[in-house]
């Protein structure tokens, strides 16, 4: 696992940029695991401002709110619209989201995962983390083994995420999500973190034991994750000194110091 650490989180939404852009120069037709929240917002942003290909790119993202139609403002469907798709070039039949209105979760579930398998896999996935240390909406307990499924969200998920809606009382209280299964099967997996409310449980996350309690410690599993994290996301890490040297000394990254 590489963790960067840059001063601010728009330095850090910088470098996840740049890499995901030279994926895709390098791999026009790149499989991309994507993810939403306030996080990636600003990180979309910086993305459309490269103007890149993606006329041969697909994408899959992690999770969306069951019971919410894609014309909903909360879905996540219309958050990677407004956010990312409308502003490149990507044909929108590649681009892919569970259904938040199927009538048969299994059956959906289903279908996801073999759609990601249709195309081969994914090559990066992109992850943050919740303040409960999901990934994707693989909340406290799920299975290091989960698959695309249904999940319940946690009361600090609804605290999280119940903000964003007109009436909190809107939001939905179970998600569509990716497994931790089906994340760990994406080729590279770059994770963005920023903002002090999230010191703690990235510490977990990288550098405390695996365990359900923690989704996020799964990626430890990983043998291909960058973590790029603002100063603050990585105030409570134990190495930090030992991954700015890496990040100093590693070829690899000279293009970014
Ligand atoms: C959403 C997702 C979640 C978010 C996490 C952090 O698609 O995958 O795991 O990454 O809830 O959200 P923000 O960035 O809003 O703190």
């Amino acid at each position: 696992m590489e963790v960067i650490i840059r001063k601010n989180a728009a330095e850090a939404v910088k470098l996840a940029a740049e890499l995901i852009g030279k994926e895709i120069q390098t791999h026009p037709a790149l499989t991309l695991g994507l993810a939403t929240g306030r996080t990636m917002e600003a990180l979309y942003a910086a993305i459309a401002a490269k103007n890149l290909d993606f006329t041969h790119v697909h994408t899959f993202n992690l999770d969306e709110y069951i019971g919410l139609a894609p014309e909903n403002e909360n879905s996540y469907r219309y958050y990677m619209n407004s956010n990312l798709f409308d502003h490149i070039n990507i044909p929108k039949a590649n681009t892919n989201l569970p259904n938040g209105m199927a009538a048969d979760e299994k059956a959906e579930g289903a279908r996801y995962e073999a759609a990601i398998r249709a195309v081969g896999g994914i090559d990066l996935q992109l992850l943050g983390i919740g303040r409960d240390g999901h990934i994707g909406f693989n909340e406290p307990g799920s299975s290091f083994g989960s698959r695309t499924r249904s999940k319940a969200l946690t009361r600090e998920t609804y605290e999280q995420n119940s903000p964003l809606f007109d009436d909190p009382k809107d939001m939905p209280m179970r998600a569509f999500t990716m497994g931790i299964g089906t994340i760990l099967e994406a080729k590279r997996i770059v994770m963005l973190v920023t903002g002090t409310e999230k010191a703690d449980i990235i510490a977990k996350a990288i550098e405390g034991p695996l365990s359900a309690m923690v989704s996020g410690s799964a990626i430890q599993l990983h043998p291909n994750v960058v973590v790029i994290l603002d100063e603050e996301a990585a105030a409570k890490l134990t190495l930090k000194d030992y991954y700015q040297r890496v990040f100093e000394v590693e070829p690899e990254w000279k293009p970014y110091r």
